[in-house]
């Protein structure tokens, strides 16, 4: 755990508590550990949210916070696994109540098996309580049973918390926009997983299969120092590019194949989130070429609006006339049917070949939290892009056989994505190390 992040997570401990009633209480447990079969465990990943506000890594734990009342300051209260000798031989390192206070800048640390009685001391008179609404079953019961504890106290004089409010609500806006430390990191998980990205192009050739060019990712990811990849790797041979979420990636490519990578690595929490598609022999074929240039035109519409002040679905918008107007002038919607780009988006025929989003928040999640429209103005419409906010960028085109629809086309896949942050003079494309051009594409590939 770097210093910057131990500050930067500190930082956003005493926002969240500045914006809290005096004496409130707020809640936020990580993640559990879970078995992905017989006495195997799934990897462990901690909570996204606790991570923000803690840096801490380990299972087991809860972040406590208290709002500053009267002269008593604000305190930070972590939750964790004791030290524990025998257990640290077979499972590894754990900082323990004292580590985890010296290293992590809390105010205070106990053992987790004190939680139950902390926290009837802790809302104990405390005005309101802040947790994730609705989240979770097993925090609700285990603030049922608080409560009740404060509650039988009540013939003393103590009260229980008369408010609740959503945790989540207040963390969204913040994960929203990623202060320098997240930036950062974002930028070096886009870095390696763009070179990822890149060692996949270069390693491929007809016949190989869709795990081989997935292993090459892995390598890199993990040669870097990246803890995994972000979400599983999409690797799309030909016709497979087609499934939006295929991730079987065991089929063998064939000469004259398109490759669809949409892959990530996860880096200190965060998530890099990249698309690329190129051929596996090296060489675009002219249909193939065509398309990809319309979705490469699409992107660059869809870049053009990501400036602050514009609105989030302007990028959207600017990929579909792009993409509706190429559909038309290559033949994939025919003119003398379907009309105009007008028509075509009005009646949605666009989807037919280009049916997701242009793009999402991204940062420790891939999809990232936050809202995407005003939802307190009439019509909530779609909020407006500000400096520090992370996003995906990623039109595409799929063309399933279908009547009408040129052969030249069939099974053709193409998803271009990177990952950019909003700044003060429009955005900065943190993937831009990956090849993407026809051109870029073709040298990469080229034997050397
Ligand atoms: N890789 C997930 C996405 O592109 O949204
Ligand atoms: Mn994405
Ligand atoms: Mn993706």
């Amino acid at each position: 755990m770097t210093a910057a992040v131990v500050r930067a997570c500190a930082a956003r401990r005493a926002a969240v508590l500045a914006r809290m009633q005096p004496g409130a209480v707020a809640i936020l447990p990580t993640t559990a550990e879970a078995l992905r079969n017989g006495d195997a465990e799934y990897p462990y990943r901690h909570d996204s949210y606790f991570y923000y506000l803690s840096g801490f890594c380990e299972p087991d734990a809860v972040l406590v916070l208290v709002a500053a009342r009267g002269a008593q300051a604000a305190q930070s209260i972590l939750f964790c696994r004791a030290k524990n000798s025998e257990r640290e031989i077979w499972d590894g390192f754990r900082h323990g109540p004292d580590g985890a206070r010296a290293h992590f800048g809390f105010d205070a640390a106990f053992p987790i098996e004190e939680l139950d009685t902390e926290m009837a001391r802790l809302l104990a008179d405390a005005p309101a309580l802040w947790y994730a609404l609705g989240h979770s079953a097993a925090l609700d019961v285990q603030i049922k049973t608080w409560l009740a504890a404060v509650r039988s106290q009540a013939r003393s004089g103590v009260r229980a918390p008369a408010e609740a409010h959503d945790l989540f609500v207040l963390l969204d806006e913040m994960r929203l926009i990623k202060d320098d430390s997240e930036q950062a990191t974002m930028l070096r998980a886009s870095q390696i997983s763009a070179r990822a990205h890149t060692r996949a192009m270069k390693a491929a050739r007809p016949g190989m299969f869709e795990y081989e060019l997935e292993a090459e990712l892995l390598h890199e990811f993990r040669r870097s120092g990246a803890q995994s990849p972000a979400y599983t790797s999409i690797v799309a041979a030909g016709a497979n590019a087609c499934v939006l979420h295929y991730v079987a990636n065991n089929a063998q490519s064939r000469d004259g194949d398109l490759i669809l990578i949409d892959a990530g690595c996860e880096l200190d929490g965060y998530a890099a989130d990249i698309s690329r598609t190129f051929p596996v022999n090296g060489r675009f074929s002219a249909p193939q070429r065509a398309l990809y240039e319309l979705v490469l035109a699409a992107q660059n519409a869809a870049l053009a609006a990501a400036r602050p002040g514009l609105p989030y679905s302007g990028m959207h918008d600017a990929a579909v006339a792009v993409l509706a107007g190429g559909m038309l002038d290559l033949g994939l919607l025919d003119k003398a049917v379907v009309g105009s780009v007008d028509d075509v988006i009005a009646e949605r025929l666009h989807q037919q070949f280009y049916m997701h989003g242009t793009g999402h928040w991204l940062g420790m999640d891939v999809h990232d939290v936050g809202a995407y429209r005003d939802s307190h103005l009439d019509g909530k419409p779609s909020r407006a892009l500000l400096a520090g906010m992370a996003l995906t960028v990623e039109p595409g085109i799929y063309v399933r056989p279908a009547a009408g629809v040129p052969e030249q086309f069939w099974h053709i896949g193409i998803r271009i994505e990177d990952d950019v942050i909003i700044d003060a003079g429009g955005h900065r494309i943190l993937t831009i190390d990956a090849p993407k051009t026809v051109a870029e594409i073709e040298a990469a590939m080229a034997p050397a």
